[in-house]
Order: C-alpha cells, then sequence, then structure tokens
C-alpha cells in the first residue's frame, strides 16, 4: 500500500490500524482494543495489554535466532574506542544490570535518573529500567547541575546511574562533581548511585555510590517485568515556556508499537540492516533512534560519540556511513552546516564509499534550502526534512520512504503520517483553508507513543497542550499545509528556540538573568544564526543607579547561564538597554525585537558570534529608542 492508501485505511478504521500494527509487538497479554477514550482529552493506548519494551527490544531477536546479529555499533572518534554489541551480548548486560538494580529494590514504577553520554552504557541503563518496568528519565550532559537538581526534585529517582565523565572537544566534562552538586541542591535525595568509570577521569565515590564493575559483579541476570499497555517507560524533560521543564511521559505499549512501525515505513530499515540517528541519547531523538526504534525492530544502531567537524575532521559522517554501511541516517540540519562550513566543496565526501546509504533524514530545527541541496550533491540520495517534536515521540510529517518514495518538496517538512490528523488553525481557533498560515494543531486523539501526559502536572498537560483549542492538541509551532498536503513548519508561537537542534527555553534564560542583583528586567530571543540556526540573546535593563560597566554585567550574565543551565544554552550574546520595547499593557514585544535582530544577522555570512553584528543589532536597536550602547 502507498502512502495515500495507508492514510486513508488508518482514517477510516483508526482502531483497526492500531490493531493490526500492533500485531508486530510481542504481547504477554494480547490488547482487546487499542484506544481507551473514556476520559478524554486523556487518553490511554493498549491499556490491557501486557507486554515488557526490553524483551520486545532485545531477548525476542535472540529467541528467533538473531543473537549475532550486532544491537548497537559503538564509534566514538572522541576517544578512539570502537565496539560491537550483539542482540545477545547486549541481552545478557541488561539483564545483569537489571538484576544487580532490582538486588538494590529497584522495581516497577520506580524512578531511575540516568546521566551519561554517549556510551552503550547508556542503552543498557535505560533498558535495564525497561526490563524492570522502573521509569528511565535520561538527562543530556550539556545541563549544569541546577538543572539536574530539578529534574531529580521533579521525578524523584530511587537511583541514578552516571558516568564519571563526558568528552567535548578539548576538554573533559566531569560528571560526578555536577551530580554531587546537583544532589546537593535538590531536596530528593536518591537511595544511591551507579557510576560508570571511565578510562579518561576517574570519580570519587561517595559512601551511596557503586562503582558499575562493582556493582553488576555478582548480580543475577533479572527476567523481564510484565507491565501494562499504558504503564510508564520514561520521562524526559523538554523545555517549556517557563524555568521548570516539562516532564514528557511515554508509555510501554503504544510506544513500542508506534516507534516499530516507523522504522520500515518511514526510514525505509530492514531489521539487520544499519541505522544511524547522529544525536544524543539526552534527547528524543536519542531515545527514540537510537535506542528503542532500531532495537525494537531488530536493526542495527549506531552509537556515535563525537562531533560531525574536528574530531579528526570533516570527513567523519562520511568515514561511520561506510565502515558501517548506513542504509539511512537521521541528524539535525546544524551537523551538515558545519561539515559544509568546513568542506564546502565536499572533498572528503569523495574519499568514501557512500554506497550503502539510501536516504538522509533531517529533523529538530528547521532545514534550510541550502544545506539540503548541498546534502543532496554530495551524498545523491534524497534528503528529507521531517518535523516532531519531544512530546510526539516519533515523527508526524514526513516523506515516508518505506511507504511510497514520494516527491520531496524544498520548504516543506512532507505530509502528515497515518495518526496524525494535522490542521491549521487560527487565534480563535478556526480551521484555514489550505495554503493559509496559522497554528498547527492535531486533532485529538494522538496516536499511540505519543506523550501520555506530563509528569505529575496533569493541569499543566492540560493548560499547555489541550485548553486553548478543545479538541485539538497545540504543537507550538506555527505552519501551513498546502492543496496537495504538504505541511510547511514555520517557527515556534512561544518562547522556545532551537539552537544547533537543541530545544531551549528563552524563559528559562530570563529566569536566571533576572537573579543577577544588577538586572531590573531582560528578554531573551532567538537570533538567526548561520551554523546553529538560532543563538539565544538578551537584552538587559540594569537597575538605576547601580553604576556598573555594562560590559562587566554582561559578562556575568553569560556566565551565569552557563553555570545554572549549562553550557548547551549557548549563551554567549547579550547587551545592555535602556528599555525593552513593549505593548501598552506591558508585554514585552520579543517579535519585534527577534526581527530586529534578524534582518540584521541574516544578511551577513558570517555567524551571530561576530562581535560586529552584534554591535550592528545593538545599533538598531538603539536608532530605535530601545538600547544603549
Ligand atoms: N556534555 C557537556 N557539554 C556539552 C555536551 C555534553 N553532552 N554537548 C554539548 N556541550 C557543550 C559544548 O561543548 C559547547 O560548549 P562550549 O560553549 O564550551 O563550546 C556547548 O555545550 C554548546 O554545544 P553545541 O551547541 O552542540 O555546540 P558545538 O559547537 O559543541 O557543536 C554542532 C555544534 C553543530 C557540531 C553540534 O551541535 C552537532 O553536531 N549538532 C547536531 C546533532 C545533534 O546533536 N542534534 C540534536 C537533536 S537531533
Ligand atoms: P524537540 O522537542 O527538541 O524535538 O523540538 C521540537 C521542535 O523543533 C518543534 O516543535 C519545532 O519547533 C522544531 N522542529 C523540529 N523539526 C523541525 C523541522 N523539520 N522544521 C522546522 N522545525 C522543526
Amino acid at each position: 500500500m502507498g502512502y495515500r492508501e495507508t492514510y486513508k485505511s488508518w482514517q477510516d478504521d483508526q482502531e483497526a490500524f492500531w490493531m493490526k500494527v500492533a500485531e508486530a509487538i510481542d504481547w504477554i497479554e494480547k490488547p482487546s482494543r487499542a484506544l481507551d477514550d473514556s476520559n478524554a482529552p486523556i487518553y490511554r493506548w493498549y491499556g490491557d495489554g501486557v507486554m515488557n519494551t526490553c524483551y520486545n527490544a532485545l531477548d525476542r531477536h535472540v529467541e528467533a535466532g538473531r543473537g549475532d546479529q550486532p544491537a548497537v555499533i559503538y564509534d566514538s572518534p572522541i576517544t578512539g574506542a570502537k565496539a560491537t554489541i550483539s542482540y545477545a551480548e547486549m541481552t545478557n548486560r541488561v539483564a545483569v544490570l537489571a538484576g544487580a538494580l532490582a538486588g538494590k529494590g529497584v522495581g516497577k514504577g520506580d524512578r531511575v535518573l540516568i546521566y551519561m553520554p554517549m556510551v552503550p552504557e547508556a542503552l543498557m541503563a535505560m533498558l535495564a529500567c525497561a526490563r524492570l518496568g522502573a521509569v528511565h528519565s535520561v538527562v543530556f550532559g550539556g545541563f549544569a547541575a541546577n538543572e539536574l537538581a530539578v529534574r531529580i526534585d521533579d521525578a524523584t529517582p530511587k537511583a541514578v546511574i552516571a558516568a564519571s565523565c563526558g568528552i567535548e572537544p578539548g576538554r573533559v566534562v566531569a560528571y560526578k562533581p555536577l551530580l554531587d552538586e546537583a544532589l546537593a541542591i535538590a531536596t530528593h535525595k536518591p537511595d544511591f548511585s551507579v557510576v560508570l568509570q571511565r578510562a579518561q577521569l576517574a570519580a570519587e565515590l561517595g559512601e551511596n555510590d557503586h562503582a558499575w564493575g562493582d556493582f553488576i559483579k555478582n548480580a543475577a541476570p533479572a527476567p523481564c517485568t510484565p507491565v501494562g499497555g499504558a504503564d510508564p517507560l520514561y520521562i524526559l524533560y523538554t523545555s517549556g515556556t517557563t524555568g521548570q521543564p516539562k516532564g514528557v511521559v511515554r508509555d510501554n505499549g503504544g510506544h513500542a508499537v508506534a516507534l516499530h512501525w516507523t522504522m520500515k515505513n518511514i526510514y525505509n530499515v530492514e531489521p539487520g540492516q544499519v541505522f544511524w540517528a547522529a544525536s544524543d541519547v539526552g534527547w528524543v531523538v536519542g531515545h527514540s533512534y537510537i535506542c528503542y526504534g532500531p532495537l525494537l525492530a531488530g536493526v542495527t544502531a549506531v552509537l556515535f560519540e563525537g562531533k560531525p567537524v574536528g574530531t579528526p575532521d570533516a570527513g567523519t559522517f562520511w568515514r561511520v556511513i561506510e565502515e558501517h554501511k548506513v542504509v539511512s541516517m537521521f541528524t539535525a540540519p546544524t551537523a551538515f552546516r558545519a561539515i559544509k562550513r568546513e568542506d564546502p566543496s565536499g572533498e572528503l565526501v569523495k574519499q568514501y564509499d557512500l554506497s550503502s546509504l539510501k536516504v538522509l533524514y533531517l529533523a529538530g530545527e528547521r532545514a534550510d534550502s541550502d544545506t539540503i541541496l548541498w546534502a543532496e550533491a554530495q551524498l545523491k540520495v534524497p534528503v528529507i526534512d521531517h518535523w516532531w517534536q519531544t512530546e510526539l515521540g516519533y515523527p508526524a510529517v514526513a516523506i515516508p520512504m518505506g511507504l511510497e518514495q514520494m516527491p520531496v518538496r524544498l520548504g516543506a517538512a512532507g505530509v502528515a503520517l497515518p495518526g496524525f490528523d494535522l490542521r491549521v488553525l487560527d487565534e480563535a481557533g478556526q480551521e484555514l483553508p489550505a495554503d493559509e498560515l496559522g497554528v498547527l494543531a492535531i486533532k485529538l486523539p494522538l496516536p499511540p507513543g505519543t506523550l501520555a501526559g506530563l509528569w505529575q502536572a496533569g493541569a499543566r498537560y492540560r493548560s499547555a497542550y489541550l485548553e486553548r483549542f478543545p479538541g485539538y492538541y497545540e504543537t507550538g509551532d506555527a505552519g501551513m499545509i498546502d492543496t496537495d498536503g504538504y505541511v510547511y513548519i514555520m517557527a515556534r508561537t512561544d518562547d522556545v528556540i532551537n539552537v544547533a537542534g537543541h530545544r531551549l527555553s528563552t524563559g528559562a534564560m530570563e529566569e536566571v538573568l533576572s537573579s543577577h542583583p544588577d538586572v531590573a528586567e531582560c528578554a531573551v530571543i532567538g537570533v538567526k544564526d548561520a551554523l546553529k540556526g538560532q543563538l539565544p540573546m538578551g537584552f538587559l535593563c540594569l537597575n538605576a543607579g547601580a553604576g556598573r560597566e555594562a560590559g562587566d554585567v554582561v559578562e556575568e550574565c553569560i556566565k551565569l547561564v552557563r553555570q545554572k543551565i549549562g553550557p548547551v544554552a549557548a549563551f554567549k550574546l547579550a547587551c545592555v538597554v535602556e528599555r525593552l520595547p513593549k505593548t501598552r499593557s506591558g508585554k514585552v514585544l520579543r517579535g519585534t525585537m527577534a526581527k530586529i535582530a534578524d534582518g540584521l544577522a541574516w544578511k551577513m555570512p558570517a555567524t551571530i558570534d561576530d562581535p560586529v553584528i552584534l554591535d550592528e543589532i545593538t545599533q538598531a536597536l538603539c536608532e530605535m529608542g530601545f538600547a544603549r550602547r
């Protein structure tokens, strides 16, 4: 069946569609129905089914005779390490870790926080939790202790699994001191921590810490704990409008069903083939397409620790594709912009045999046409922009290559996939006709595997997503749909920005800046950047009589954001202004500020990091009466 027939079959009978798709998963007790809408607009999928996600991701492939097939290929140019781990080995190691965790009292429903870099043990930790029915919450390594503490207090984990360090170009990031600081700040105290000691830096262990090796030494492998289809698998925190991140809850059954479906139907990858999502386990892309999606489908996942450029050079991606015979790949456009900047004429590409690669998918931020066209010219395969969000867990809009090799339209993120009834609404919630720009919303119910809610925040879930347009899920993006059903994503409608494919809250940065004693008020906007897509830029109004040099306050503020939110915020641009542009009711006109900044930045070939551009933005704001030099 092609795309349109498949989409129509879903539209005609959603229940039958999802019951059929669910047959690809091994259930301990088969669900009697797919959707439970008795508590709409809160929906549950496969609620009376019983299964285990880890069993479906690992054990069943071994039982089916595929134990020797690689499950994970670890490739770490930044450390020089490489490893191939078979499904059989992965199953054993995960079972033993799960046994050790169970021995310390971790069981079904308990939360476990995971703070690890891109090492195989990160996937093992996630899967060991899934095996026990415990709920993991992975925190990206680029966040600071304070952000970690916020997540510890929200998820109240029984245990923490961490590594001694992460490796960034030119520096070793000591994770353990960050974890210790976070635990000191947090009110909630987990029972114990397990720490993977990496060769690059050993961590000092305290009385509640166990070295990974010792922890698993005498553990017996744990069996898979049966869980309900609607029981939570993980919590993944993502940025919202305020400093308090949203804990997106994912269930077990719907997640396994949906992700399995996407591997063949969207990414067109078969069991035994190699799929590579160049992202990080700390993001949803890593959860869905470094860990669960490939493994649920019996595909081999590449786990890449490094950067697309500089480690050792801008040919790293090509080397990985050639060496591991990657068939289908996924990354953020920013990675390709970084490579293009280093090797614009593609000299390095020519040195590798990329014939295994059939398709490249891009998401996480707007893909500019230049990058898409450049990538197509280098790789000579379709380069496909597609759209989804942490909340959705997998693509809602794409060209589903496994279903049909539909034409790609430059500027569009593809077509709505089965499960997603996308609409464009005006401010009053009225549906807009084709080709008109408005708020992108999805008619409820959302399909299996999308967010089951926000952790311990039911009211926030409703107010953030469901209340503004009753009967719809509000995506937070603006866009339009053309007469052929191609979807164009324009911009966020809230205070979320995308920096190098990382989702960040300007509201959270404003909260940090406001805590500086000399800052009276402030605004953070996203300005366009030729490499990272967007960069945050802060505008600071100082307290009257602060008597401080603007430059000193700016420097302190930049340090403060790095210290409180983390290096991932990439907050390096700020200026002092006389006042902020506001509406009569006192609302800061962030849109106006962003337009001024963009108008200048986008004209420039350099990145916004350039002091000359920063100066021009400040100058433009001065001329409009907002800024001072
Ligand atoms: N642990 C600790 N620090 C981290 C980190 C981690 N896991 N990840 C990033 N950081 C740090 C970086 O070292 C950098 O610090 P710096 O200010 O001291 O240089 C800062 O956070 C910003 O990181 P980033 O925005 O990633 O910039 P970068 O210059 O290191 O790399 C790219 C830029 C484009 C090469 C990189 O972001 C990339 O490859 N992105 C595409 C893939 C991707 O991650 N997508 C995510 C969703 S699909
Ligand atoms: P995240 O939750 O980190 O995956 O970020 C989701 C947000 O990233 C979306 O709401 C969009 O704003 C943006 N985004 C993701 N994919 C795309 C895309 N293909 N084009 C434009 N924006 C995108």
